[in-house]
């Protein structure tokens, strides 16, 4: 389905937010035109509208001179209700209706009764001219309208009046309407309408369509990585994606995965060594116990000769048997089913114990243990597993030293820790094989294969771990190695 690609859910909602951006951005500028065009158009009609008052009241000024020249009353001086006023107003609309001030613009005058007494030519009839006489002459506010009027063979005229009265002595003299049609107003706004309307959608699809070919061309490389990934099976793990040079989130997607391709490839191979390992560690002693049954068996041997092939095969079983239990105990450790026991551990009496448990087969090799005791040293570990550490470490010392040499252990509190060192001088480890020596089944070929299985520094490394330490080894090949455990002081446990 088409909404389960990003591209297309991204570019949905990218057209979804700027349809609604650009609906809001389109109702807010038709409001603010309509608003100044009236606005616009208002002003125009009040300055119209004064421009007509001050105009005949100016007429009215010279022609209350011609009446006072010619005698006449004073009462004839008040624009209200007066005739002659009425006349004037009407022959004042008739010859200014022409003036290009008052092009398109209608001018009609009212009485005080609402009687309208002077009217710009062509005018039609509406009742709508004089709908708000009435209310404005109570309210004496001037007053803006808008209304259509019926026009013969022709759709209707949108007309905005302005209707302003003119006081003389605090009373409503006469009042003056003028209005102007709307056409042009409502031709620009129906206009903008029109742009928008077709405008709006374009947008949204032009914006669709490239966003569509953006987003392609973004996203092509995980396109790519995916066909790749499907391509990847366990056998070919080494099978890399192609990095994107983009320089964003999908190149680094894409580089993480590589990295974890580089992971899975290297545990594979780690399982597939160890299974190689293994069976070539069970075939050896199995092969010899085997050969030696097989020679013996040819013929009937003296009860000596069955004696030593007893003896040999069984020392070939207790190798398997020890081959095994470390196997097993490995396994354990790694799964986490061994639970760590957690109580107070004196390390020096711990290590005192087993350098002394040690010391006779180092003196058999004719190798110096040393070990100086110290204070308490408490911490909180399981001390079987604590003495199969130190136990596997001084092993491989003796083992890997040659006679005349030295083993020392070393302990010492540092802040919130706890040191162990056990160095030797023998034979040392070569630094290339350094990161190997704590993996499984793993033997310098220096120290040759036949002395152990190579379990002994895998075991004393899970150990630590799960006891919250670490342990370092710095070696010089031909002159010695120092093994050094750093574990947690009791609080940190
Ligand atoms: N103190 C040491 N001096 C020199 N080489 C060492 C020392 N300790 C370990 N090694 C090297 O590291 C390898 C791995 O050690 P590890 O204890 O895991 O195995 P192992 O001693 O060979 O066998 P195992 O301990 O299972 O009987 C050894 O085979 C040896 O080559
Ligand atoms: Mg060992």
């Amino acid at each position: 389905m088409i909404f389960k690609s990003i591209r297309s859910k991204i570019i949905l909602w990218y057209m979804l937010v700027l349809a609604l951006t650009l609906f809001v951005f389109s109702l807010v500028l038709y409001h603010n035109l309509n608003k100044s065009l009236y606005r616009n158009i208002d002003d125009l009609l009040r300055s119209r509208a004064e421009g007509v008052i001050s105009s005949i009241d100016t007429y009215w000024e010279t022609e209350k001179l011609e009446i006072a020249k010619d005698g006449g009353k004073e009462a004839v001086y008040s624009k209200i209700n007066n005739e002659h006023f009425a006349q004037l107003a009407q022959d004042w609309v008739d010859e200014k209706s022409t003036d290009p001030a008052l092009v398109n613009i209608t001018v009609q005058i009212y009485d005080i009764n609402g009687r309208n007494i002077a009217s710009s030519q062509n005018i039609p009839e509406s009742p709508n001219f004089k709908k708000n006489i009435a209310d404005l002459l109570l309210t004496r506010k001037a007053h803006y309208d808008t209304f259509d009027i019926a026009l013969p063979d022709a759709k209707p005229l949108r007309l905005r009046t302005m209707t302003m009265p003119e006081f003389e002595n605090g009373r409503i003299a006469y009042l003056v309407q003028v209005g102007s049609p709307l056409t042009s107003i409502s031709a620009s706004l129906n206009r903008l309408q029109a742009i928008l309307f077709i405008l709006l959608p374009l947008t949204v699809f032009l914006t669709g369509i490239v966003g569509a070919f953006l987003a392609k061309k973004t996203l092509s490389p995980v396109d790519e990585m995916i066909a790749t990934i499907h391509q990847i099976t366990a056998e070919n793990l080494k099978q890399k994606i192609g990095i994107p040079r983009t320089n964003d989130e999908i190149q680094r997607l894409a580089e993480t995965f590589n990295d974890m391709l580089d992971r899975l490839a290297d545990s594979f191979t780690t399982q597939q060594q160890f299974i190689q390992d293994l069976s070539h560690e069970l075939k050896t002693p199995l092969t010899v116990i085997k050969g030696e049954l097989e020679v013996t068996l040819k013929k009937l041997r003296s009860p000596a000769d069955y004696e030593t092939v007893l003896i040999s095969s069984l020392e070939e079983i207790d190798k398997l048997t020890r081959l095994t239990e470390n196997l097993l105990m490995l396994a354990r450790m790694e799964n986490k089913e061994i639970v760590l026991e957690k109580k107070p551990v004196d390390l020096n009496v711990l290590i005192a114990g087993i350098a002394d448990d040690l010391r006779i087969l180092a003196e058999q090799k004719q190798v110096r243990l040393e070990y100086e005791p110290r204070p308490q040293v408490n911490i909180m570990a399981d001390p079987a597993q604590l003495r199969r550490v130190f136990l596997n470490l001084l092993d491989n010392a003796i083992k890997y030293t040659p006679s005349g040499g030295r083993v020392c252990i070393n302990l010492e509190p540092v802040p919130d820790r706890v040191r162990i060192a056990v160095s030797d001088t023998g034979v040392g480890i070569p630094a290339n094989e350094l990161k190997n020596i704590f993996h499984r089944f793993y033997r310098s070929e220096k120290t040759g294969s036949d002395i152990g299985f190579g379990l002994g520094l895998s075991i004393a490394n899970s150990i630590i771990l799960a006891l919250h330490g670490s342990i370092e080894v710095n070696s010089a090949v031909g002159k010695g190695s120092t093994f050094t455990v750093i574990l947690p002081l009791s609080s940190q446990l």
